[in-house]
C-alpha cells in the first residue's frame, strides 16, 4: 500500500463500499471514512482486507492520508449532507485540492458549489456515476463535470473504475468516462440519464402489459420474447433485466413479478427531468408521460375504486399474435428513438443556455456500458453525432429516420389496437404524437393565435408577412387597436 492515498472516499453505504473495492481492484490506494467508524471498522475487516484500503477516523486523518493534490470523492445523500461534509472539510484542505460529489445530486446544487469552491480555491467535481451496486464494483458509468482543471488529477482514477466498450478492433478499451463540461453539466448529464431510463422503463412496462391484457401471454411467454427482442436492435440491460423479471419464481412457483403491487417509487431525477425540460422550452413529452404513468400508479387505491364504476371496452383481438408482438417491438423501438431525440434536444437547449460545450456523441459513449440505460442503441447515436455534431433532431438522422419509418405502420397499430381496448400506453402514444407534432409543417397553432389575440390583444404573426412582425386585430369590434407586448417566455 502506498504512504498517501490517491483518494478518499466519504460515505461506506453500498454504492461507496463497491467504488472503493473497484479502486483498490485497479491498483490504487483508497482512503475510506464514513462519521461512524465502526462502519469503516467492519469494511476494514471484511470486505476491504488484504487490499490496498485504509481507515480514517476523522477528517484530519483523512485529510492527513491523501497525496496532493488530495481527492476527495463524496458518496452521501444528495442535498444537505453534501453541503454539511463540504463544510467540514474545507477547512482542512489546501488550494487545488479537489471534491467531488458521485451522487445524485441536482445539477443547480452542483452549478452553486463549483463557485463557492472555486472562490476558496478549492475544485469541485459533480460526477454522475451509474450503473447500481454491481456497476460501482465492476465498472460503472461516470459523468464528471465542474472545475475543468481538476480533471488531469481525477483522470486515471475516474477512467480506471469505468465500464469499457469495444473498440474498432473489438477490444474492451474505450472508458464509459469523459469530461462532460463547466460546472453542474455532469450531474445535468446524469439527470437526463434517469429521465431517460424512467422512459425507457414504462416503454417496456407498456409492451408487457399490451401483451398481458390484450393477447393473454403468460410470464414464461413474455420471457421468451423479451429474450427474443434483445437479439435484435433493442439490445439492452433493462430488456435484459426484463426478461430474467420474468422467469423469476415465487416460493409458490407463480411468477414473482405478478406478485408485486403496481405502485411505482421515485426518488426525483425523473422528475427534475421534466421540470428542466418545461423551463427550457424543450417538448420532453415522453419522458413527462412516463413521471406521470408513475403518479398514477401510486394512487393505488383510488384506482380500485374508479375501477368500479369506470368501465371501458372489453378486451378483444382477432388479429395474428406473432405479427401483433412484432409490431409492439417496432413501437417500442421508434418510440425509444423519441425519448432519445427529445432528451438530446434537452441537451442541445441547455448548452445553449448555460454555456456549455456538451459533446453529444461522448454522452452516448458514456452511456454505452456500465449504467442502467446501457444498450447497443447508443452506438447508432454516437454515429449519428460523428456524421453531423449539429445534428437537430435525431430524427433527422438517415439510420433513425429510417428505423421509424419502417416501423411507423406497426406503432400505430399497436397504439391505435390499445386505445381502442382501452390499455394505457402514455409513452408508447406521446412519442406518436411527438413524430407526428414534428413532422406537420402546418399545427393549428394559427387558430390558438387568433384566440389568444382575441382575448388579450397577444398579436401574432402572418403567413404573408416576413417572422418577426406582429400584428393586431379588432376581432369584436369593441377592442381598441393597442396590442399587449409580444414577449415569448
Ligand atoms: C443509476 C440509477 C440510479 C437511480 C435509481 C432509482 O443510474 O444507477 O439511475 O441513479 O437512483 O434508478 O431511481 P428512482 O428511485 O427515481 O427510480
Amino acid at each position: 500500500m502506498k504512504d498517501k492515498s490517491d483518494i478518499g472516499l466519504v460515505g461506506l453505504a453500498v454504492m461507496g463500499e463497491n467504488l472503493i473495492l473497484n479502486m483498490a481492484s485497479k491498483g490504487f490506494t483508497v482512503t475510506a471514512y464514513n462519521r461512524s467508524y465502526d462502519k469503516v471498522e467492519r469494511f476494514l475487516k471484511g470486505r476491504a482486507e488484504g487490499q490496498s484500503i485504509r481507515g480514517a477516523d476523522s477528517i484530519e486523518a483523512l485529510v492527513d492520508s491523501l497525496a496532493s493534490p488530495r481527492q476527495i470523492m463524496l458518496m452521501v445523500k444528495a442535498g444537505q449532507p453534501v453541503d454539511d461534509f463540504i463544510e467540514l472539510l474545507v477547512p482542512h484542505l489546501d488550494a487545488g485540492d479537489i471534491i467531488i460529489d458521485g451522487g445524485n445530486t441536482h445539477y443547480p446544487d452542483s452549478n452553486r458549489r463549483t463557485e463557492q469552491l472555486h472562490a476558496k480555491g478549492i475544485y469541485y467535481i459533480g460526477a454522475g456515476v451509474s450503473g447500481g451496486e454491481e456497476g460501482a464494483l465492476k465498472g460503472p458509468s461516470i459523468m464528471p463535470g465542474g472545475a475543468v482543471e481538476a480533471w488531469p488529477a481525477v483522470k486515471a482514477i475516474f477512467q480506471g473504475i469505468s465500464a469499457k466498450v469495444a473498440d474498432d478492433k473489438g477490444q474492451l478499451t474505450v472508458p464509459c468516462c469523459d469530461w462532460v463540461g463547466d460546472a453542474g453539466a455532469g450531474h445535468f448529464v446524469k439527470m437526463v440519464h434517469n429521465g431517460i431510463e424512467y422512459g425507457d422503463m414504462q416503454l417496456i412496462c407498456e409492451a408487457y402489459q399490451l401483451m398481458k391484457e390484450v393477447l393473454g401471454l403468460s410470464a414464461d411467454e413474455l420471457h421468451d420474447v423479451f429474450a427474443t427482442w434483445n437479439e435484435t436492435e433493442l439490445d439492452s440491460y433493462l430488456i435484459e433485466i426484463t426478461r430474467d423479471i420474468f422467469a423469476y419464481k415465487d416460493q409458490d412457483g407463480s411468477a414473482l413479478v405478478e406478485n408485486i403491487l403496481d405502485t411505482a417509487g421515485q426518488k426525483g431525477t425523473g422528475k427534475w427531468t421534466g421540470v428542466t425540460a418545461l423551463d427550457l422550452g424543450v417538448p420532453l413529452t415522453l419522458i413527462g408521460e412516463a413521471v406521470f404513468a408513475r403518479c398514477i400508479s401510486a394512487q393505488k387505491a383510488e384506482r380500485v375504486e374508479a375501477a368500479k364504476v369506470l368501465k371501458g371496452p372489453a378486451i378483444h383481438f382477432t388479429g395474428d399474435k406473432k405479427a401483433f408482438i412484432d409490431d409492439i417491438r417496432k413501437a417500442l423501438l421508434a418510440s425509444k428513438i423519441v425519448s432519445y431525440a427529445q432528451g438530446y434536444v434537452l441537451f442541445q437547449q441547455a448548452a445553449k443556455e448555460f454555456d456549455w460545450n456538451l459533446n453529444y456523441g461522448a454522452i452516448a459513449l458514456m452511456w454505452r456500458g456500465g449504467c442502467i440505460i446501457r444498450s447497443a442503441f447508443l452506438g447508432k447515436i454516437k454515429e449519428a453525432f460523428d456524421d453531423n455534431p449539429e445534428l437537430p433532431n435525431l430524427l433527422l438522422n438517415p439510420y433513425f429516420k429510417d428505423t421509424v419509418l419502417d416501423a411507423q405502420q406497426s406503432w400505430r397499430n399497436v397504439v391505435g389496437t390499445a386505445v381502442a381496448n382501452g390499455v394505457p400506453v402514455p409513452c408508447l402514444s406521446a412519442a406518436l404524437t411527438y413524430f407526428d407534432g414534428y413532422r406537420t409543417e402546418r399545427l393549428p397553432a394559427n387558430l390558438l393565435q387568433a384566440q389568444r389575440d382575441f382575448f388579450g390583444a397577444h398579436t401574432y404573426e402572418r403567413t404573408d408577412k416576413p417572422r418577426g412582425e406582429f400584428f393586431h386585430t379588432n376581432w369584436t369590434g369593441r377592442g381598441g387597436d393597442t396590442a399587449s407586448t409580444t414577449y415569448n417566455v
